[in-house]
């Protein structure tokens, strides 16, 4: 039988609510994305609390601040204003002002300012609401050493691996065949990563003074989403606090796949690294912003 100590998907506490203030408008209950609500006897009453998610919509709607979730409490004093905060030519900027970081001055990030950029992290969207993405930040110099040392040698081996037409030939079966292609085709840049990093010049980080992982539960089908707009989440923050930010595929990819990478790790058994990137204040600013390819559509 399912309860809610054996669910995977956890029920938060239901909304709180204060009878008084109530004016049975429903505004609530028709924007509650999961019908959790109703009015009864013209005041709004939970109908079916199991299905809540937290995400305080009820709350936020509500005229006369008579419904709050505990999980995500109206901040009486953060009003909305009557349009979004930051005008679409200034977010426009601002998103192709954000560029890959890759050249660090050594000074470091302080944990003030980390926690800035994990705060945006823990604004983004996540499915049903399940905020279950976790951070696992590097700071320490030596740490973030050891960290690039065992990925660089997971990364070797894997791409050696990947060279053997014999192995190349049964990955098609687990990875899929154009996965194995691409990966091959990806050896020679690699291979040119791990080299220069081994000989003291470090392409795989960029001698970056932090390193942040996402990592969540592998079972949640919306884990890989919700680590991934966290981190982009995090880039604009980062960007908005003079913090440059690169995405790290290698220590990503490693740390999915390389047993002794997840051991250096301990990340949680049943979860998996969704997203890493390097942070560190940057070295020379960059004065113009490019152009990109026309994006991919197509309209129905
Ligand atoms: C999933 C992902 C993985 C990436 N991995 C790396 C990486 O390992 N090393 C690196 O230098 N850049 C990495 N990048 C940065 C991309 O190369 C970069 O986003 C792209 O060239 C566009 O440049 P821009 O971010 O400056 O606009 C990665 C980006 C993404 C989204």
């Amino acid at each position: 039988m399912e309860t809610s100590k054996n669910r995977m998907i956890r029920i938060p506490p239901p909304p709180e609510i204060v009878v008084e203030k109530c004016n049975g408008c429903g505004l609530c209950v028709k924007y509650c994305p999961a019908l959790v609500l109703k009015i009864r006897d013209k005041i709004v009453a939970i109908e079916q609390r199991e299905r809540c998610v937290a995400c305080g919509h009820c709350g936020a709607v509500c005229p006369t601040e008579a419904i709050s979730h505990p999980e995500a409490r109206v901040e009486s004093h953060l009003t909305v204003g009557p349009g979004p905060a930051v005008e679409s030519e200034a977010l426009l900027k601002l998103l192709r002002e954000r560029r890959s970081v890759r050249f660090y001055r050594p000074e470091p990030v302080p944990r003030e300012v980390l926690e800035k950029i994990i705060e945006a992290g823990r604004c983004a969207p996540t499915g049903s609401n399940s905020q279950n993405v976790h951070y696992l930040v590097f700071t320490d110099p030596r740490e973030i050493v050891k960290l690039r040392e065992i990925t660089v040698s997971g990364m070797e081996k894997a791409f050696g691996l990947m060279g053997n037409p014999i192995v190349a030939f049964y990955a098609g079966f687990i990875l899929g065949r154009k996965t194995v292609k691409f990966l091959q085709d990806y050896i020679p840049a690699a291979k040119s990563v791990i080299e220069s990093t081994k000989s003291g010049v470090d392409r795989a980080f960029w001698n970056a003074p932090a390193v942040i992982l996402a990592h969540a539960p592998s079972w949640d089908s919306s884990s890989a989403f919700n680590c991934s707009a966290a981190l982009n989440f995090c880039a604009l923050m980062a960007h908005s606090l003079g913090v440059g930010v690169c995405f790290n595929g290698f220590l990503e990819n490693s740390a999915k796949y390389d047993p002794k990478l997840k051991k250096f790790l301990g990340l949680p058994k049943d979860h998996r690294c969704y997203g890493a990137m390097t942070l560190g204040y940057q070295q020379v600013k960059f004065r113009r912003l490019v152009g990109r390819r026309q994006p991919i559509v197509e309209w129905r």
